[in-house]
């Protein structure tokens, strides 16, 4: 919230994905309220983006610029993020300082979590919230320190720049899709003053990023390697298929607890069943360690929270109510052809959250 003058009218998100580009453009209408006006979706090839870092740059950089041409993207500051999975995020309390002392005093407390030369990373940090602390005397902010290789962060602003322009700000997917959501559970006074433990599970095609927020306030992340291209591969293992045919068969046949017995629900289920346990593992870390007695709901998002049965299956394993996300809570959809984004909506999560921090901040 807040005033914002001379803020941007027009934000374009991009999410670089391992399965496919995906871009957003918002647009703050006369009123203030974000509203959506255009949207582009490109599979990128197998072997584009490995491991969460683009490892074919001119490739990337021709879905993008194909998107591009097909869809018109008008200019806009653009917001791109780099994957969770190479990110270091840790959480850290300081006492409370002007920024500028709070930015020297980062970077040192940053460097303990830092396995590489520090000159080789990117160091940034968010206040989450200040706390009074009676014991220890005065107010402390309780910060999220966010550090990723300088040579990571380039690999995507480069490919940006050569396929649709400068990249203004590097976020992070996970830190996105937290921003996309967030409108939608924050909604009542448990979920912002009550308490209320929320946990946010994006689930893509080689990873899945959770997030556990307390009224809003974020106090857990963990980035779990297992998502939609390890059904895919084990499908394809199993029925001897290429990988492009096991994946139609995924979206077209598969499902999960449907007790149906075959080979395709078999493989899915122990594919599932291992990001269950993984992400049980996290909640009981999560638990443990913050004291919170429950995680209250999931959310879930990204594309693989489109697999049948899938909300259903982690809500009985894991005892907790799951809902799927609404990224467009509180955005206005004004294109001529929305039905794609629709029904593809769970992958425009990132994308929709880069481009609202474009027209939300100041
Ligand atoms: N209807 C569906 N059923 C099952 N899986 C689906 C469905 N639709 C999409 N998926 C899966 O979603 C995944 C792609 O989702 P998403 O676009 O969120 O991932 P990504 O951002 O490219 O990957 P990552 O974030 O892991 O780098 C793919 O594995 C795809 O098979
Ligand atoms: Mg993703």
């Amino acid at each position: 919230m807040g005033i914002s003058f001379g803020s941007n009218n027009m934000a374009l998100g991009i999410d670089i994905g391992t399965s496919a580009v995906k871009i957003v453009q918002l647009k703050k209408n006369p009123s203030g309220m974000p509203e959506l006006v255009n949207y582009g979706y490109r599979p990128l090839p197998p072997e584009a983006m490995a491991d969460g870092s683009v490892s074919d740059p001119a490739a990337v950089a021709e879905v993008i610029k194909e998107l591009k041409k097909e869809r018109g993207f008008k200019s806009a500051s653009i917001y791109a993020s780099i994957s969770g999975q190479n990110v270091i995020m840790r959480f850290t309390k300081l006492p409370v300082m002007d920024p500028a002392e709070l930015e020297q005093t980062v970077k040192i407390e940053a460097e303990q979590y830092v396995p590489y030369s520090i000159d080789e990373v990117s160091i940034t940090h968010a206040v989450l919230k200040t706390v009074e602390e009676e014991e220890e005397g005065g107010g402390k902010y309780k910060i999220l320190l966010v550090v990723a290789q300088k040579e990571l962060v380039t690999s995507y602003t480069e490919v940006i720049k050569s396929a649709i322009g400068k990249c203004e700000v590097v976020d992070v997917d996970t830190i996105a899709a937290i921003n996309a959501l967030e409108n939608s559970f924050m909604m009542t006074a448990e979920s912002q003053e009550g308490g209320e433990v929320v946990a946010i599970i994006d689930s893509g095609a080689r990873t899945t990023n959770i997030s556990v927020l307390k009224s809003g306030i974020l106090e857990f992340t963990r980035n779990i390697p297992i998502a939609g291209n390890n059904i895919t591969e084990s499908l394809k293992d199993t029925l001897k298929q290429e990988f492009d045919q096991a994946e139609s068969i995924k979206i077209q046949e598969g499902s999960i607890g449907d007790g149906g017995g075959s080979e395709i629900s078999e493989v899915i289920q122990g594919t599932v069943d291992e990001l269950a346990s993984e992400i049980r593992r996290s909640f009981d870390y999560f638990k443990a360690q913050s004291r919170e007695p429950m995680i209250h709901k999931i959310i879930l998002s990204g594309g693989s929270a489109n697999l049948n049965g899938f909300s259903t299956y982690l809500m009985n394993e894991l005892g907790v109510d799951v809902q799927v996300g609404n990224p467009l809570e509180g955005i206005a959809v004004n294109v001529p052809d929305a039905d794609d984004l629709y029904n593809n909506l769970q992958q425009f999560t990132v994308a929709i959250g880069l481009a609202l921090r474009g027209v939300t901040e100041a």
